[in-house]
Formats: structure tokens, C-alpha cells, sequence
């Protein structure tokens, strides 16, 4: 018995699974506006004419045998706004590394459009090097060093990468408060005891960035060290200033910008300023002015009244501003650094300075220019919602192809030479259409430590663009409708294919009951699931189509078990009640 039982309940399975597979299959056709129509599924076209009989939306073909002559099925565009070609750097110009530069893109829902992106590996790439140095007494003699190989480490980096390479300093301490530095009278004249040194300060810009190589070495031997209290110093303060205050600091548009922090110490960082009294966040804006002695030098004046800027202030304002930055450390302090860098992520690193001398150093720092123009890292920002961007390519050395859901990670290549050019297939896809189908987007595509990007404008296909007319004959009720894409679009409290039937109105609520019975037969009313106004079901949440016969949380895409996205809902959508049979054999 239990046997037979058993053979039943298969037998009903396999036939529900006949069902499922062979079942009622709708396609666009449970969609009775054009607008909703054309944004269910990228193959979905509605059809215009008036007098046009049967389902007005469903696939081209199917429309076109019908006789439809007149089709609203829009489609993905795209606007080159800037697309200028890329190039190296020369004398006469700058070079440009990423293409194209600005786009506009109309999406429709569900349908991908695919970008051809490039990024060159350029030559002669100007470099802007601003050196941030700690200025206390323990470091003099590295400094004396560094001054003494800079003409080194220029030539080289002139040999391997570039000869327009513009170089500038400014020098650090810590802010002038207690108990950062010792505030007393005697103390701020001269901090150090003996032999003597000059009054502390927090940062002080020196030294813009040009290319005069030996101006700039002078200037170093000629600034003189001093000292602050505590051993944390206020390396953060200069750098967040040099990174937001370009003018001063003279950071060219289209160059490689490279910040060189080089100190004994650790830092101090946000909530260390409360030891000071200081309860103001730091504001992130340029505060430097220049000094009142006309040395063409600034100070940072707002060191006492915010605070240290945090790691993640330090990490935006880098890679807003395209900045690079390199830290230099010794090895007793070098974690708290690489803490601060593995923060920053791509555009940022550390490195230890030994006691040998400085060619340690201006490997270093040869080194790790190197390294940033061998890789890529191309990041999104304010990617909408409701928009998905993917991005392939083989970083040109790589016969297989790698993706990145720039969502969630930037897209990185490794290795790369000068002279390279990488090919990148970025592909958009807008899910569905946003509550204010009106509003444009605005993401950004930036390769991080350079100040290029791809700005891309996307506006979104959710509406029919046939014109709409008030219908003021008998075609929308005299006026209770306007007349659009072949139907009528009934005002508010109106209800009806003619927009025939009042809301409210006991006797026309009634009125074509039939028409809201999926099976003539039936005495169930738009499948229990919704409420049938005057010929016209409208359906409870979830449910979908003219009966409200789809259920879109049961909807399987067909021939898999995957679920569908809302997407693919109306080309999958059946009538749910052979689900049961599943059910049925899932409790048995
Ligand atoms: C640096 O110190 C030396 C001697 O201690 C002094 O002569 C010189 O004026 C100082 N330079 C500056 C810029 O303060
Ligand atoms: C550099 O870029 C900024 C911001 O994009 C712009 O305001 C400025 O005019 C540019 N400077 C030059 C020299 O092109
Ligand atoms: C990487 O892709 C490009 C086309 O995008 C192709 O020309 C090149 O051969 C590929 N590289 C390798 C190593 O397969
Ligand atoms: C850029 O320069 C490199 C090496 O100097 C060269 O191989 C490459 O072809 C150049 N690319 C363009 C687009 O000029
Ligand atoms: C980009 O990728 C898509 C899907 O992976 C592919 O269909 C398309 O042909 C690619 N386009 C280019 C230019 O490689
Ligand atoms: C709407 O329809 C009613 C009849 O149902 C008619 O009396 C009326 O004039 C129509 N127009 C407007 C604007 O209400």
C-alpha cells in the first residue's frame, strides 16, 4: 500500500514537473502600459496603434506578425562627450592616459551597454615630488644627507621616467600646545637648551614646487631644525594641508603627484588633540598663509583650534586630490606607517630608512616611483544603486581575462611597461528603474594617483516618449483620460480600458465582473489577489498581470531552478498553482 502510495505521489510529481516546464508561458504580455512594458525586459515592445487587437506588449517579432505598424522599443544611447586620444607627455603638451573622458548614457532597464576603455602607460609623465619632513633636531643629519643626493635622485629619475620633474618642500614639528610642545616663554624661543635652536611651529610650507634643483637644495640646508616635546609628532597636519591646498604647494593638473614623508618619529592622529584641549575635528580646508617675513614661505595656522585629521580624512583627501604618498620611516616606528598606508590602500606605502646613509633612501624613493607607474588601479565612485558597472580585461600581459564588479573592488593590473596599452570592456547595467525616473546619475571612473577620469552621466529609458493627447471625445470618457501609446491612461479616481468606470460609484464597480475572471467558468474574481474595479484587476503587492495571475516571488527562470530577477519576471511568470504540486511532494 505504502508502495503504490509512493508511485502515486511521483507519478504527480513528474507530471507537475511536465507542467512546470511546459506550463503557461507569458512573456511580456501581462504588461498593459507602455511604460511598464518596455522596462520589464529589454526584448519587450509595445505597440502604438490604435486599433490594434490582442497583447500590445510583447517581443518585435511577435508584434510585427500581428500587424502592428507603429513600435515603441527604445533603446541603450550613447553620447561621446570627450573622447580625446591618448598620448605621452611632451614639451608641447601633457599626456593623457585614459579614454574616453566624459559620456552620456541612457539606460533602459535590463539591457547592458558595453564601453571600450583604454588606458596608456604613458612616457614622460611630469612629476611633482613635495618633500614633508620632520624637522626635529634628531634629524639632522638626515636631512644634511638628503640635500647632499637630491641632484641624484633627480638625474635618475630624469634617466628612467621623465625630464620634467618639479620638486618642493615644507617641514614639520608638531602643534604649539601643551603637552605636544612646551609652551613656557623661554621654551618657544628656544626649545632645544643648548646648543640652541629656533621657536617650534606646526608645519610651514617652504619651499613650492619648481624645477630649481639647486634652490631647493639651499633652501634645505638653510632651514634650521628645532624641536617639539613629546615623541609623536604632527606629520598628519602637513600632510592633509599639502594635499588641500594645491595653489600654494604648486601641484601642476596633469602631472604625477608624489609626497614624501620623512620622519624618526610616529605621529599623532585624530582624538590625540583632546590632550591638548583641542575638541574641533580637523575641516579639511586650506589653511596655509604665508609667513610675514616675504620668504615666499607659509605656515599652517589653524594647527591649534582643529584636531589631527584621521586616517580615513587622510586617505580622502589623497585620493581626491590624485596624491601619491610615501612614508619613510625608522624601524622602531615603521608599523604604526604601514598601518596608516595599508589604510590607504594603492596609492600609499612605506619604507624603512636604515643608518647607513641616504642612497638607502633615494632608493626608496626611486623605488617606489617606480612601482606606481608599473601599476593600474582604476576605482568607481558614486555608483548608483540601482546600477551595476563590470569590468574585464587581461591587463595586456594575461591571456585570461579578469573581473572586477567596480561596486566592490578597482580594477588592478601589475607589471605593466611605458608604452603599454591596456584595453578594458566596461560594462553598465541599470537594474531597474529608480523611484524619480527624471533624476540623472553622475559616476566617476578614476585611476587612483593621477588626475584623469571618466565622468559618466547616465539618465534612464523609463517612459514611452508617444506624444500624449487629451482625449476629449468618447475615446477616454470624455476627458477622464489622456490617450497614449494606443490606450487610455485614466486620471486619478477613474478606472476602465475607456477610463469608462468610477472608483466609489457602488453600481459601476460591478460593471464587467467577467472581464476579471481569468476562467469564464470561475466565480474567483482576479484570482483572489486583488480587486476587480469595473472590468480591471488591480492586484494585491507581488502580484502581477490582467488576472493577477502571476506570482512574482514564485517565478523560476525557465529550464533552471535559479530564480529570476525581477527582470526576467515577465518572460517567466506562470500560473502558480502547478507550484503546489511541487509543494504538495516536498511535505509528503
Ligand atoms: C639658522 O641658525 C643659524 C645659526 O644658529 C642662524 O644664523 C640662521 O639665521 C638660522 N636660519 C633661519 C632661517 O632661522
Ligand atoms: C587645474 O584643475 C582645477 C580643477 O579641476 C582647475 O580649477 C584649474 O583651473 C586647473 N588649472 C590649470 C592650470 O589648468
Ligand atoms: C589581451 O587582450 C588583447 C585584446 O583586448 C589581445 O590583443 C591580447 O593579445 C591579449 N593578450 C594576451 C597575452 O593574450
Ligand atoms: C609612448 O611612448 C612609448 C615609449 O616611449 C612608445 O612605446 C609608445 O608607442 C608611445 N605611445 C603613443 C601613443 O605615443
Ligand atoms: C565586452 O564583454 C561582453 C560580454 O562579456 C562581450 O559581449 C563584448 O563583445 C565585449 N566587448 C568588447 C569590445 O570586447
Ligand atoms: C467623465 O465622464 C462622465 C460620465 O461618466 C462625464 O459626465 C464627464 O463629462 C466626463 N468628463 C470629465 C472631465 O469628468
Amino acid at each position: 500500500m505504502e508502495n503504490v502510495k509512493r508511485k502515486i505521489w511521483i507519478l504527480s510529481f513528474s507530471l507537475g514537473l511536465v507542467v512546470i516546464v511546459t506550463g503557461d508561458q507569458k512573456t511580456c504580455n501581462q504588461k498593459l502600459r507602455c511604460n511598464e512594458c518596455i522596462t520589464a525586459h529589454p526584448d519587450c515592445a509595445w505597440c502604438n496603434t490604435e486599433d490594434f487587437t490582442g497583447s500590445r506588449c510583447s517581443t518585435v517579432d511577435d508584434l510585427n506578425n500581428k500587424g502592428c505598424g507603429d513600435m515603441s522599443h527604445p533603446s541603450n544611447q550613447v553620447e561621446f562627450l570627450q573622447d580625446d586620444s591618448l598620448r605621452n607627455g611632451s614639451t608641447s603638451h601633457d599626456s593623457l592616459q585614459l579614454a574616453p573622458q566624459h559620456i552620456r548614457l541612457k539606460m533602459k532597464p535590463g539591457e547592458k551597454y558595453h564601453l571600450h576603455m583604454k588606458y596608456l602607460v604613458a612616457a614622460n609623465i611630469p612629476i611633482d615630488m613635495y618633500f614633508i619632513m620632520d624637522f626635529t633636531t634628531t634629524m639632522d643629519r638626515r636631512i644634511q644627507q638628503l640635500a647632499d643626493l637630491t641632484q641624484e635622485l633627480i638625474d635618475g629619475l630624469k634617466q628612467t621616467f621623465t625630464t620634467n620633474i618639479q620638486i618642493g618642500f615644507g617641514s614639520f614639528l608638531d602643534k604649539v600646545v601643551q603637552p605636544f610642545t612646551l609652551t613656557t616663554a623661554k621654551r618657544l624661543e628656544n626649545p632645544c637648551g643648548y646648543p640652541p635652536c629656533g621657536s617650534p611651529y606646526a608645519f610651514i610650507h617652504r619651499w613650492k614646487l619648481t624645477d630649481d634643483v639647486d634652490g631647493f637644495i639651499s633652501m634645505i640646508r638653510n632651514s634650521n631644525t628645532s624641536a617639539n616635546w613629546d615623541p609623536m609628532e604632527g606629520g598628519l597636519d602637513a600632510v592633509l594641508q599639502a594635499s588641500v591646498c594645491p595653489e600654494v604647494i604648486g601641484w601642476r593638473n596633469q602631472s604625477r603627484r608624489v609626497l614624501i614623508h620623512i620622519s624618526d618619529g610616529g605621529f599623532h592622529f585624530a582624538g590625540d588633540g583632546k590632550l591638548g584641549g583641542i575638541d574641533r575635528p580637523s575641516d579639511g580646508q586650506c589653511h596655509l598663509e604665508p609667513l610675514n617675513d616675504n620668504s615666499g614661505q607659509y605656515s599652517y595656522t589653524q594647527a591649534s583650534n582643529q584636531d589631527y585629521p584621521s586616517f580615513g580624512h587622510i586617505k580622502h583627501v589623497l585620493k581626491e586630490n590624485g596624491i601619491n604618498a610615501f612614508f619613510l620611516s625608522v624601524s622602531s616606528n615603521i608599523k604604526i606607517y604601514k598601518g596608516l598606508t595599508d589604510f590607504i590602500g594603492s596609492q600609499a606605502d612605506t619604507a624603512e630608512m636604515d643608518n647607513t646613509g641616504a642612497y638607502k633612501l633615494i632608493r626608496s624613493i626611486s623605488e617606489f616611483y617606480t612601482a606606481l607607474s608599473s601599476k593600474l588601479n582604476i576605482a568607481a565612485v558614486d555608483i548608483p544603486e540601482d546600477v551595476s558597472v563590470i569590468a574585464e580585461t587581461n591587463c595586456s600581459t594575461s591571456r585570461v581575462e579578469s573581473t572586477f564588479d567596480l561596486k566592490k573592488k578597482p580594477i588592478e593590473c601589475k607589471g605593466l611597461q611605458i608604452g603599454t596599452l591596456v584595453h578594458i570592456n566596461v560594462t553598465f547595467l541599470v537594474n531597474e528603474c529608480p523611484v524619480n525616473k527624471d533624476e540623472k546619475k553622475i559616476l566617476k571612473i578614476l585611476p587612483s594617483g593621477l588626475q584623469e577620469s571618466l565622468t559618466v552621466e547616465i539618465e534612464y529609458i523609463c517612459d514611452c516618449d508617444c506624444p500624449t493627447s487629451e482625449a476629449l471625445d468618447e475615446q477616454c470618457s470624455y476627458g477622464n483620460g489622456t490617450y497614449e501609446c494606443g490606450v487610455c491612461r485614466c486620471h486619478e479616481g477613474r478606472s476602465g480600458e475607456l477610463c469608462q468606470c468610477n472608483f466609489g460609484d457602488e453600481s459601476d464597480v460591478t460593471v464587467n465582473e467577467q472581464k476579471c475572471k481569468m476562467d469564464e467558468k470561475s466565480s474567483t474574481l482576479c484570482e483572489n489577489r486583488g480587486t476587480c474595479n469595473c472590468g480591471q484587476c488591480f492586484c494585491h503587492k507581488n502580484y502581477d498581470g490582467k488576472y493577477c495571475e502571476c506570482d512574482s516571488s514564485k517565478c523560476v527562470y525557465p529550464g533552471t531552478s535559479q530564480k529570476c530577477t525581477r527582470i526576467f519576471q515577465p518572460f517567466t511568470c506562470r500560473v502558480q498553482k502547478y507550484n503546489y504540486w511541487i509543494m504538495a511532494y516536498v511535505i509528503y
